[in-house]
């Protein structure tokens, strides 16, 4: 089954085609040069570029698989969470497309295509990770940090999740403290910034130690790092950068650590899946394998380059398994964006 799959949930115009787990194409115009000078997403413009882009990529990601509507099954559609006004024109378009051609239409919740795009194929089906249920799902992503256990396909048991800024929310803020203004998107370029750093220079609280929640919690350490740059001098924030900005990130990723191993003690789950933008973080990726190394189990990040960010591949993976359910929108019309969709 050929799925046509949307994604306009924040500033990504991002449309695919995939065929059970394999992607036959997956295009992307990004909007990072229109928001860059307001150092994050504008709104506005981000739904006048998705207006302005989403028939070229269409029509770009049908061009790659080498396929017309006429070889496609269904239009898969991100419904939540986003930014409202964005999610609107992916779902306005794969309305209009699949009334206009006649085709079944699939919605699909963003964290869940972050969850499934760490098991995306190829189009020659590889890798051939099989599904071994049940996984422990950490979503970390630029508006969600969620433990999650992924018991079975399209069937999700929240237990842990960010009480205010999410971890990607919280790098982006950092970003902007520690190298100014226009740091956007701020997660590459301070995880740069850390590379050359110091982890150890200064020690930053890790959010919710001592917590017997698997909750997190960013607000107050961004609070704190914004407190030391306030007590250092020009000159001292010039030279410690780089040391800032590891250290930062070092407590942002050790409350993910600390609750991660505490979810895999308490539900007995050794199977990780590690989803969402800040998942192209190596660094992070480098200490979570070094956790599944002590603790024994596995883990499965995003499988290609471009899917650990925002992508419709993911939501067309995720769109065949409810496809397979017969999970498909009853009446189109009824559809709405939900920016708060939970899983
Ligand atoms: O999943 P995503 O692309 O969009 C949302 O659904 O939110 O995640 C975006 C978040 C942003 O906060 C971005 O700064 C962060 O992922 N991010 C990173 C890296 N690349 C993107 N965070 C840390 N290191 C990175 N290399
Ligand atoms: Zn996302």
């Amino acid at each position: 089954m050929n799925i046509l799959a949307i994604d306009t949930s924040c500033d990504d115009t991002s449309v695919a085609v995939t065929n059970g787990r394999s992607i036959l194409s997956n295009e992307l115009f990004s909007q990072i040069a229109i928001h860059k000078d307001w150092g994050g997403v504008v709104p506005n413009l981000a739904k006048r570029a998705h207006e302005e882009r989403i028939d070229e990529v269409i029509a770009s990601a049908l061009r790659k698989a080498e396929l017309t509507m006429e070889d496609i099954d269904a239009v898969a559609v991100t419904q939540g969470p986003g930014l409202a006004i964005a999610l609107g024109v992916g779902i306005t378009k794969a309305k209009e497309l699949a009334e206009k051609c006649g085709k079944q239409l699939i919605a699909v919740n963003h964290m869940e295509g972050h969850i499934y795009s760490c098991f995306a194929q190829d189009i020659d089906g590889q890798p051939e990770v099989p599904f071994e249920f049940p996984y422990l799902v950490l979503l970390v992503s630029g508006g969600h940090t969620e433990l999650v256990l992924f018991n079975d396909h399209l069937t999700y048991i929240k237990v842990g999740a960010t009480r205010d800024d999410a971890a990607g929310e919280a790098i982006d803020k950092a970003a902007r403290l520690i190298i100014g203004d226009k740091a956007y998107p701020g997660g590459p370029l301070l995880e740069a910034l850390a590379a050359r750093g110091n982890p150890s220079w200064f020690k930053f609280p890790i959010p919710m130690t001592g917590s017997d929640t698997l909750d997190f919690s960013y607000s107050g350490l961004k609070t704190a790092l914004l407190y030391k740059i306030q007590s250092m001098s020009p000159e001292e924030i010039e030279e410690h950068r780089a040391d800032l900005a590891a250290c930062f990130q070092e407590a942002v990723f050790g409350a993910l650590f600390m609750q991660l191993k505490k979810a895999m003690k308490k539900y007995d789950v050794r199977n990780l899946v590690v989803g969402g933008g800040v998942v192209a973080n190596q660094y992070l990726r480098v200490r979570i394998s070094e956790i599944i190394e002590e603790v024994g189990g596995s883990v499965q990040y995003p499988k290609f380059p471009g899917l650990a960010g925002d992508n419709a591949a993911m939501i067309g993976i995720a769109a065949h398994y409810y496809a397979e359910a017969g999970r498909f929108v009853e009446d189109p019309n009824a559809l709405e964006r939900n920016a708060r969709l939970s899983l």
